[in-house]
């Protein structure tokens, strides 16, 4: 048979979800990867992840019922254990050994659920980002998510180069100019980038009393882009003149405030997506008050985002054959590309 499913890296972790998505006692159809799957729990709270096809007309078990452990397509009643194999077909004794519906790793670490859509032979847990997890105690993080009528690809490209802040971010996060006048210093690391910078001048917010002595703060922004599309940000602000005080390198000295963001793309379609994102400030710079204020100015900032990178997608679909033009602020995204087609293509030597 013909594969045509759409070209995806496939041998990594993808997130599933928020673990409090997966509620108890009944199925949670999903599609990833183009593939239509059904999460559930078993009885002891495992999360289990198959295709959402029943081996006999292809009718989606996410409509099916819970039984025990196992699930029952609700169409003619077959009946699958959590590890995909046929246990019951009614009306007739011989159950095929072909009877199985396809598995995949699932794992939940820190609030993610993550899954594994690729050679479960290659699932391995140590490849899991350091993505934090809700009840971590060094930071006060916030949830949220959001679908996008876009490619995972073009959300990878605007994590990837942040001088967009300047331009598309001034009305939430306050950017300033310095997004795209210091260039970020990009180190290649084990499965992804790390991505370092100053801002200088940056505006002292969130408006804390801790800040208020100052009208503008250094700022450095260090984070981690990993495949297939997770980002991990620390940030810290800094009183003036630290950047120059550091030569620009990573900060030494007084931190006024930091917080950290993990987000995390996932392929719906090829043409759609999923966006899960926290953030929240260092605990011993903020509570819950302050974590809901940089969570709701996140999510006004990732609906500017969407507006434009929904925009780009259409315009794109629009025109086959119209290449882009990379610029200077373009050299992670390259990188980053690059590390993701050697994973499509994993026989290949080309650089
Ligand atoms: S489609 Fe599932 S039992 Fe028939
Ligand atoms: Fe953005």
């Amino acid at each position: 048979m013909t594969n045509t499913r759409p070209n995806f890296v496939r041998n990594c972790w993808y997130v599933a979800g928020w673990d409090y998505e997966f509620t108890a006692g009944k199925p949670h159809p999903r599609t990833f990867l183009a593939e239509p799957v059904v999460f559930y729990r078993k009885g002891d709270g495992t999360l289990v992840a198959m295709a959402d096809r029943c081996v006999h007309r292809l009718a989606p078990l996410s409509l099916g019922r819970l039984e025990g452990d196992d699930i029952r397509c609700m169409y003619h009643g077959m009946r699958f254990t959590a590890d995909g194999k046929c246990v019951e077909i009614p009306g007739q004794d011989m159950i095929p050994s072909s009877a199985c519906i396809q598995t995949y790793p699932v794992v939940e670490k820190g609030s993610w659920a993550w899954i594994w859509m690729g050679d479960p032979h290659l699932a391995d847990a140590a490849l899991l980002p350091d993505a934090r997890g809700l009840d971590d105690p060094v930071w006060v993080l916030k949830s949220g998510q959001l679908d996008y009528a876009a490619p995972h690809e073009l959300i990878n490209d605007n994590l990837l180069d942040l001088s967009h802040l300047a331009y598309v971010h001034v009305a939430s996060f306050g950017a300033t100019p310095g997004w795209i006048t210091q260039q970020p210093r990009t180190t290649q690391i084990e499965r992804g980038v790390r991505v370092e910078r100053w801002v200088e001048s940056a505006p002292p917010l969130p408006p804390l009393p801790s800040l208020a002595a100052y009208e503008s703060v250094d700022m450095w922004a260090s984070y981690e882009f990993l495949i297939p599309g997770v980002f991990l940000m620390y940030t810290s602000l800094h009183p003036p003149g630290t950047a120059k005080g550091s030569n620009h390198a990573a900060p030494a000295g007084d931190v006024l405030f930091s917080n950290f963001t993990c987000q995390a793309v996932t392929p719906l379609t090829a043409g759609s997506s999923r966006y899960f994102f926290s953030w929240g400030p260092g605990s011993q710079f903020g509570g819950e008050e302050i974590a809901q204020q940089m969570i709701d100015v996140a999510m006004a900032a990732f609906l500017e985002d969407k507006l434009i990178i929904e925009a780009q997608a259409r315009i794109i679909a629009m025109s086959p054959g119209e290449k882009i033009m990379p610029n200077a602020a373009d050299r992670t995204v390259t990188i980053f590309q690059r590390m993701m087609e050697r994973m499509k293509h994993p026989a290949s030597t080309s650089s």
